[in-house]
């Protein structure tokens, strides 16, 4: 499939927050790659007004194909899809736009990424088209943006480095972020509140509630693992943990790689995240202050009229997001510390420039497109996660931009 294609990559959703930043990633750092891309969306006018931004500022891309394609419109999709070889799409939430694109790339034999951190998005496409993209050799990869690219192959980054020291992996591996600065958009606040207008969908509690629930259904059941939304005290590096926000979505990516991975992570490995909150007594509290601002947070989003108030008054609508300064003074270090019968065996250190969601997200996005596009990869097709699909291809091409992987042994640490 790949060369013979028009295009290498499609971003499809470029009038969005993200599309938009994706679009300008490809502009400004592959202006002379030779990469073929376009954008798409919804809207002619809107798309070209994109593409004159784009082009005040990177001349090159003056004459960037446009592609007008609605996701309630398959045949524009199909149209879309037989065009690239891969289309890397940030039209969400995905739980309500996104399906007929995954179809459409399997039924065309194209590639696919995308910035959903929506699990009942990822677990209805599993149980849909699994099968049918394994059979067409397709790779359908989710999560590629902040969640959940700096865990999954950060995980995948520690793994390897541990199996190529040791001969075996880590049997557990806590991740704690240590700092963050940024901001969120719109189209983020939606894809979240979305979770909640589903809550009536059986699918969608069992999957909220089972650490699993992303694991293919013949995988063999991993060990029991403390709840993502409580607080709690590491004993190996002392320090408190609050719940962090994005470990829902993070840890069951990163325990569908360990089962896609087969064996590389070990038959009973272990993975959680928590926001580190510091040592003793001033540690716990402020983990218990973060825990219940969490719990308030997701209680008044859980209540339809409060949702409707935060969402018509205090959070940005779809189409905005971060200001251009938020983006560029951004940033997120999280560090993952690996275990074994509760020693500590090695580290990895995910630092990344530019605020995560955003800034560093487009950068994580658009490399994803540009290897699935350009790199040969060992990996099967699949409904897949970045580690699985990726693995050190995607870890390589973001060390050499704005998000780095650094591995410390535990006598270094
Ligand atoms: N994983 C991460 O780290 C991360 C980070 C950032 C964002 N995200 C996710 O990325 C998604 C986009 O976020 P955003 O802030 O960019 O949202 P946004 O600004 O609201 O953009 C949404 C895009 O979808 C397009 N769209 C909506 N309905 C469509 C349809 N029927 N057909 C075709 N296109 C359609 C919109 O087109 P119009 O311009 O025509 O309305 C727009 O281009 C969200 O799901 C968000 O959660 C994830």
């Amino acid at each position: 499939m790949p060369d013979t294609r028009e295009l290498d990559i499609v971003i499809f959703g470029a009038t969005g927050f993200a599309g938009r930043l994706v679009a300008e990633y490809l502009a400004e750092r592959h202006a002379d790659s030779g990469v073929r891309w376009a954008i798409a969306g919804r809207s002619l006018p809107k798309l070209e007004a994109v593409r004159d931004a784009l082009a005040a500022e990177h001349p090159h891309v003056a004459a960037l194909p446009l592609i007008v394609a609605d996701s309630g419109d398959p045949d524009s999709l199909a149209a879309m899809a037989a065009r690239a070889t891969v289309i890397c799409t940030t039209v969400g939430p995905y739980a309500k736009y996104g399906a007929g694109l995954v179809a459409a790339c399997i039924a065309a034999g194209t590639h696919y990424c995308d910035l959903t951190g929506e699990p009942q998005f990822i677990r209805r496409m599993i149980d849909a088209h699994h099968d049918a993209a394994v059979a067409a050799g397709v790779r359908i990869v989710h999560c590629c943006g902040f969640d959940s690219i700096p865990s999954d192959i950060g995980v995948f980054a520690l793994q390897e480095a541990l199996n190529e020291r040791d001969g075996e992996p880590a049997e557990d591996i806590l991740m704690f972020v240590l700092g963050t600065s940024g901001g969120v958009s719109g189209g983020t606040i939606a894809s979240m509140l979305h979770v909640f207008e589903e809550a009536g969908d059986p699918l969608v509690r069992t999957v909220l509630i089972d650490p699993y629930a992303l694991d293919p259904a013949d995988a063999p059941r991993g060990p029991k693992v403390p709840s993502p939304m409580k607080m709690r005290h590491d004993p190996v590096t002392g320090w408190w943990g609050a719940p962090f926000v994005m470990a829902a979505i993070n840890e069951r990516i990163v325990r569908r790689s360990a089962a896609l991975l087969e064996g590389r992570y070990g038959e009973r490995f272990r993975y959680g995240e928590l926001t580190r909150m510091g040592r003793g007594v001033t540690g716990a509290m402020s983990a218990a202050g973060l825990s219940a601002g969490m719990g308030a947070f997701m209680g008044l989003v859980a209540l339809p009229p409060t949702r409707w108030l935060l969402t018509r008054f205090v959070l940005p609508a779809p189409g905005e997001g971060p200001s251009r300064q938020t983006i560029e003074e951004g940033y997120f270090t999280i560090l993952l510390s690996g275990r074994r019968s509760g020693e500590e065996v090695g580290r990895v250190v995910v630092t990344g420039r530019r605020d995560p969601g955003y800034g560093a997200t487009a950068c994580m996005l658009a490399e994803s497109a540009l290897c699935l596009a350009l790199d040969p990869l060992s990996s099967p097709g699949g409904i897949l996660t970045p580690a699985a699909a990726m693995g050190a291809p995607l870890r390589a091409r973001l060390d050499a931009t704005d998000v780095q992987f650094e591995f410390t042994s535990a006598d270094s640490a």
